[in-house]
């Protein structure tokens, strides 16, 4: 049976002067979010919504519920969700406009795990479905500790939540925040607890770099231009470098960071993705399980790092106290909340290689790290140099070899280096870049979840990870974390405001590569 995100949708297209554009449209629907009033629904969940509510993308026929155990009325609900409106946005109008989004928030008081509390809230959807004639579609949102993650599966299939169909209900959904489990043992486990209420259609399982518009971009850019797909193999490409650096520290995040470091944080989820969308072959068509079928074989064909060559593949650090942009900041033992002799990793880096026809024996780096020089991510496909140099006696590798920098963000945007040659009677060359920029063609990007949130409430899968996914990029890190866990050392101290441990660079420089530190 076809898996509902393959099937046919009713999709519009259209051309508007010269774009050409597929949109699905959301369903109507309810939104349950659970864990209203954390960090993330304030941060991004809401803002998020109200974007889409003013740009007309959010279905007409739509309201949003938080649950949660704090008790609190639908109007202080609206008072906080106001709140964070107006922290993100410096322009907010108190207007009907307004109004009229806030009065569709609603709260419930419930413990988690309490079943007579899902009782009550499945009739209250009940009820909200029909206010707003959200034809029984609903989405519920879990943006809690993962540890809460079994109980709100189980209590949500025990008050038949998860049930599609059936009693005046639509489809139901869930999304499922990261982390993912902690490793594959763990994960599996949770996949299964899921899977014993929810089928796999039904599962959204975020990672939030999919929803990035320059994330998306790599597949337009590949798979709708003619001339880079010829060339992005292993006889054009000598090596891919993947940086997610961020300037910030942990913040206020040492209880989740303490347990989780890099290499579960970003890693697992985000390189390792950004890896997939640039190593991945051309799917067969532009619909979700193709895609995902597509990234799931990368994943597979990444060479495992084996247990005793950790040490020579990947590279962990720990930022130390430092400068960082002018600024000083304190090292990440002296963060609050984190333990003084803690050994969890705030910078890794890896060397991977994807063992199939087209990407043999070319190497990718991954680096991430917290309180790096800059934030920066971007993906650089390095190509290799000419193979014959008619500009004698300079040599074809005396200059630089074409580079392709994908800029995931900030200054989100694409640029290409090549060699030209300066203006006048020598023949001096020098490298140039052509620059595509988006802000500057289309705009600032929409926030990711803005695109997340209408995808599922389209039924839309592509943007989210696959279960085989989640547990083949756990495989590729249960040696690393294992070895880890073994290792005395610890991770290699780094300056607070650096690019990262300097060894990280001996990772790059074995094969005569070094990390674009820019
Ligand atoms: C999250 C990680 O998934 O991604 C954070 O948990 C990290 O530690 C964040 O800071 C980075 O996201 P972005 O969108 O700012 O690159």
């Amino acid at each position: 049976m076809p898996l509902q995100s393959d099937s046919p949708r009713a999709t519009i297209q259209t051309k508007i002067q010269e774009q050409f554009c597929i949109e699905t449209r959301p369903d109507p629907c309810g939104l349950v979010i659970f864990g209203a009033s954390g960090d993330l629904a304030e941060r991004k969940l809401f803002p998020s919504l109200f974007h889409l509510r003013r740009s007309g993308l959010l279905p007409k026929q739509f309201y949003a519920i938080g649950m949660g155990r704090t008790p609190l009325s639908d109007d202080s609900f609206r008072a906080k969700v106001l709140a964070s409106l107006k922290k993100s946005m410096k322009d907010l109008e108190d207007d009907s406009f307004l109004r009229e989004f806030l009065s569709s928030f609603y709260y419930f008081t419930g413990q988690y795990d309490d079943s007579f509390a899902y009782q009550a809230l499945a009739s209250r959807l009940k009820s909200l479905d029909e206010t707003h004639q959200t034809r029984g579609n609903r989405v519920f949102y879990l943006s809690i500790p993962p540890s809460l993650y079994r109980t709100v599966f189980q209590r949500l299939g025990e008050a038949h939540l998860a049930q599609e169909g059936v009693d005046g209900r639509g489809w139901s959904r869930l999304i499922v925040e990261k982390p993912f489990g902690r490793d594959l043992a763990s994960a599996r486990e949770l996949n299964k607890q899921i899977r014993s209420h929810f089928k796999e259609r039904q599962i959204y399982r975020i990672d939030h770099y999919l929803g990035k518009e320059t994330v998306q971009n790599v597949m337009v850019l590949r798979f709708a231009n003619i001339m880079f797909e010829p060339i992005w193999n292993r006889n054009f490409v000598d090596h891919v470098e993947i940086t997610a650096a961020e300037d910030i520290g942990i913040g206020h995040r040492a209880g989740y960071f303490e347990e989780a470091g890099t290499l579960r944080d970003m890693f697992q989820n985000h390189l390792l993705q950004l890896l997939c969308i640039t190593a991945m072959e051309p799917p067969g068509a532009f619909v979700a399980n193709r895609v995902r079928d597509e990234k799931s074989k990368v994943l597979r064909a990444i060479r495992p790092i084996r247990y005793e060559d950790v040490p020579k593949s990947v590279i962990r650090g720990q930022y130390g106290p430092g400068l960082v942009n002018g600024k000083n900041a304190r090292g990440y033992r002296d963060e609050p909340g984190v333990s003084p002799d803690s050994l969890t990793e705030t910078f890794a880096a890896m060397r991977l290689f994807v063992d199939n026809w087209r990407w043999r024996d070319v190497p990718f780096y991954l680096r991430s790290g917290k309180r790096m020089a800059k934030r920066v991510s971007e993906i650089a496909v390095h190509f290799k140099a000419v193979p014959h140099l008619i500009f004698e006696p300079i040599r074809s590798t005396d200059i630089l070899a074409n580079t392709l920098v994908l800029r995931i963000q900030p200054e989100e945007g694409i640029s290409l280096s090549f060699e030209t040659k300066h203006p006048g009677p020598k023949l001096c060359m020098s490298c140039v870049t052509m620059d595509f920029n988006y802000e500057s063609s289309f705009g600032e990007p929409p926030e990711a979840y803005e695109r997340l949130f209408l995808d599922c409430m389209a039924g839309d899968q592509m943007l989210f990870i696959r279960e085989d996914s989640v547990n083949l990029s756990w495989a590729l890190m249960e040696p690393i974390l294992a070895r880890w866990k073994e290792d005395p050392a610890g991770p290699a101290l780094y300056e607070a405001g650096s690019w990262g441990p300097e060894h990280a660079d001996g990772l790059l420089a074995e094969f005569g590569h070094c990390w674009r530190n820019v």
